[in-house]
């Protein structure tokens, strides 16, 4: 079974606070969207592996550490995983950036695709998908098995907010990707979300309502 890692660094939780809040608006909203993306990819890389290299400094030859040549590629579930990536880009500046687009149908709350372009040598890559609100779990559900039918082994899940119905969800849908999640909601109201949430992230990150 996959981990499943909540967030309890006090910033991420400050952080949290400030996005919930109905009256911040599109600007501030989106930077700390980025910034708590940031720290919670802090976390999620914990796991990497490392190497010794042999390395000079200006007094003499010495071991450091460094990450073990594992290349990364984040990608963001469109549109309000886009809000994530450059924090993201920030900690691993030399990842790739593969696009998958899928939206939740209003009625059905079934996730709808609509774009999928992905690093051609993704399937090599360790994967770190991100969307901030797991909600049903649908969306996250799709779009990691279309990374699976790529050929992607080493995925890890990012998300700011989750519904326990997501993680329960994703838990049973994919037992092998690690989840980190940076607040734990109360449930999906009778629309599909998260109480008590933020509202539509994707609205928010791009003042769209
Ligand atoms: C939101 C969010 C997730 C999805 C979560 O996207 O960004 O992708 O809903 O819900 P789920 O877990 O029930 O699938 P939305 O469909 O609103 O699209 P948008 O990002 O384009 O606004
Ligand atoms: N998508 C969102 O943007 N917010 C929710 O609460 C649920 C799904």
């Amino acid at each position: 079974m996959g981990n499943v890692v909540i967030m309890d660094h006090p910033l991420i939780q400050h952080k949290i606070g400030l996005i919930r809040r109905v009256g911040t608006g599109t600007k501030d909203f989106r930077q700390t969207i980025g910034e708590i993306a940031m720290l919670i990819c802090f976390e999620a890389t914990r796991g990497l592996e490392l190497t010794d290299v042999e390395i000079e400094t200006p007094i003499c030859k010495t071991k450091v550490k460094e990450l073990k040549g594992r290349k990364m590629a984040i990608v963001p579930i469109l549109r309000a995983g886009l809000g994530m990536v450059d924090g993201v880009l920030q900690l691993i500046p030399a990842a790739k950036v593969g696009h998958i687009g899928l939206y939740r149908d209003p009625e059905t709350l079934k996730p709808v695709e609509y774009y999928c372009k992905l690093p051609a040598d993704c399937a090599e890559r360790e994967v770190f998908v991100v969307d901030p609100m797991l909600a049903t779990g649908g969306s996250s559900v799709a779009a990691i098995q279309m990374l699976k039918e790529k050929g992607c082994k080493r995925i890890h899940f990012m998300c700011i907010i989750a519904a326990p119905e997501g993680v329960k969800a994703m838990q049973e849908a994919h037992p092998d990707v690690d989840v980190y999640i940076g607040a734990l909601d109360d449930h999906l109201n009778d629309h599909g979300y998260i109480v008590p949430g933020l509202g539509d992230a994707g609205d928010r990150i791009f003042g769209t309502k």
